[in-house]
C-alpha cells in the first residue's frame, strides 16, 4: 500500500476535498490522508510514498521534517530544498534566461540591518548607491514588493524617488524589488500541476478578494487565442526550469505581451471560496491525479523528488576541474574501448550531452570597486542613520 499525505494548516477547503477525492478513485495500492506526525528522527523514513506540503513556508519544523522525509524516499511536493532557495529576485533572472518576459525589476538592500550586523558588515555597498541607475533603468511608477514574499504583504506602488523613500521607510529588514509597473489590458493566475496540466484563469486583482476570479479575459478572436497558447508555453517553461509540481504563475498583459509578475507560489490558494467552484474542481482533480502518479512511480528508498532544469543543468556543469577529471577518465576509458578493437561507437559521456536548453547566461561581471566609505548605502535615502 502507497501513502499520500497532505500537510496543511489553516486551510479547510482543498486539503480535505484532495483526500477524498485521491481515495474515491479507488485505486489499488493508493490511500491518502492527513499526514500525522509523532515523532521525527533523524534517516527515518515516514510512511508516505508522496506528501502534498502546503504549509512548511510558514513552519520551518515542518519543512525540516519534510527534508528527512525527501531524502529517505518520500516524494514531496513541491520540493523542499528548491522552495527553501528560491525567491522572486531569482526567478525573474530566471525567466530572462529563458525567453519569458518579466518587467525590469532590480534588488534593494533592506532598510534596516538584519539582526547581528553592523555598518561594517556592508563595507561592500557603494555608498551612495547608483540610484539614478536604477531609476533610469525601472522608470516610475513602479512596484515595490519583498524579494520573498507573498499574500500582498508590503506590496506598495510608488510613484516617484520620494515615494519610494518614504514607502521603504516601512519595510524593515525585508529585502525589497523595485519593478516597472505593467499596466495591463488583461491578469491571468494560472495553476500548474506536474509540470504539464495548466489551468488559465482571468484574475482582476482590483477587485475585493472573493471576486478577483470573477474576472473576464479583454482580448478576444485570433489574438486571444494566441495569447493564452503563450502563455501557456510560458506557464510550462517556468515551471519546468523551477522544478514546482504545484505552483501558479501571474501574467499581466500589456499590449499583447504576457509578463510574469508573480509565479514563486509553492503553496497556492486552492480554496473554494477565492477560485470558485469550477476551478476549485479542476485543481482537486489534477492534483489527486498527479500525486497518484507520483505515489506509482515512487521508489522506496530513493530521491523522488522534482528537480527543475536549472538545478539539473547546473548539476551537469561541473566546475572546470571536475570537467578536466572527467576527460581525463572518459579518455582513458575510450583508449582501453579501442585498443580492444571491438568498440562499438561509446555513448557520450554525460559531459559531452548536448547543453539542455536551460543554461543561465554567465552574469556579466562588475569590477568590484573598493569600499571607499565607512557606512554602507543603507537606505535608498539620502544618509544612514546611526
Ligand atoms: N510590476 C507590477 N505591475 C503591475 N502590477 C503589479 C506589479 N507587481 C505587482 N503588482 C500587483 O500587486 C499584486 C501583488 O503582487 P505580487 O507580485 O503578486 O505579490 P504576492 O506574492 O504578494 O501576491 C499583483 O497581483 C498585482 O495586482
Ligand atoms: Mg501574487
Amino acid at each position: 500500500m502507497k501513502k499520500i499525505g497532505i500537510l496543511f494548516g489553516m486551510e479547510n477547503t482543498f486539503p480535505h476535498a484532495f483526500v477524498e477525492r485521491v481515495n474515491k478513485k479507488n485505486i489499488k495500492g493508493i490511500v491518502a490522508e492527513a499526514v500525522q506526525i509523532g515523532s521525527v528522527q533523524q534517516a527515518v523514513a515516514t510512511d508516505y510514498a508522496v506528501i502534498i506540503d502546503r504549509i512548511s513556508q510558514d513552519v520551518p519544523f515542518y519543512r525540516a521534517y519534510l527534508k528527512n522525509a525527501a531524502l529517505m524516499g518520500t516524494a514531496v511536493i513541491n520540493n523542499p530544498f528548491w522552495w527553501s532557495a528560491d525567491e522572486k529576485f531569482f526567478n525573474n533572472c530566471l525567466a530572462e534566461t529563458i525567453g519569458v518576459p518579466v518587467p525590469r525589476t532590480v534588488l534593494l538592500p533592506s532598510k534596516e540591518r538584519p539582526a547581528d550586523t553592523t555598518e561594517t558588515s556592508f563595507r561592500n555597498l557603494k555608498f551612495p548607491m547608483d540610484w539614478h541607475q536604477m531609476f533610469d533603468y525601472v522608470r516610475f511608477p513602479a512596484y515595490m514588493k519583498p524579494h520573498a514574499g507573498g499574500g500582498w504583504k508590503s506590496v506598495y506602488r510608488v510613484a516617484d524617488p520620494q515615494d519610494l523613500w518614504n514607502k521603504h521607510e516601512e519595510t524593515g529588514q525585508l529585502v525589497m524589488m523595485l519593478q516597472e509597473e505593467i499596466v495591463f489590458d488583461d491578469y491571468f493566475r494560472c495553476y500548474c500541476i506536474g509540470g504539464k496540466e495548466v489551468r488559465i484563469m482571468p484574475y482582476e486583482p482590483r477587485n475585493p478578494h472573493h471576486l478577483r476570479y470573477a474576472a473576464n479575459m479583454k482580448a478576444g478572436g485570433p489574438a486571444g487565442e494566441k495569447l493564452l497558447e503563450t502563455i501557456h508555453d510560458y506557464v510550462l517553461r517556468l515551471n519546468q526550469a523551477l522544478g514546482y509540481d504545484f505552483n501558479t504563475v501571474e501574467f499581466a498583459v500589456r499590449d499583447g505581451i504576457p509578463y510574469a509578475i508573480d509565479f514563486c507560489n509553492p503553496a497556492p490558494d486552492a480554496d473554494i471560496y477565492s477560485v470558485g467552484q469550477d476551478n476549485f474542481e479542476w485543481v482537486v482533480e489534477a492534483a489527486a491525479n498527479m500525486a497518484i502518479e507520483r505515489a506509482q512511480q515512487q521508489k522506496p528508498g530513493k530521491n523522488n523528488l522534482t528537480w527543475g532544469s536549472f538545478i539539473r543543468t547546473s548539476a551537469m556543469n561541473p566546475p572546470a576541474a571536475e570537467l578536466q577529471k572527467g576527460e581525463t577518465a572518459r579518455k582513458a576509458t575510450a583508449a582501453k574501448k579501442s585498443s580492444s578493437a571491438k568498440a562499438k561507437a561509446a555513448a557520450p559521456a554525460p559531459q559531452e550531452e548536448a547543453a539542455p536548453a536551460v543554461v543561465p547566461a554567465p552574469a556579466k561581471s562588475r569590477a568590484a570597486k573598493p569600499a571607499t566609505e565607512k557606512t554602507a548605502a543603507r537606505t535608498p535615502a539620502k544618509k544612514t542613520k546611526k
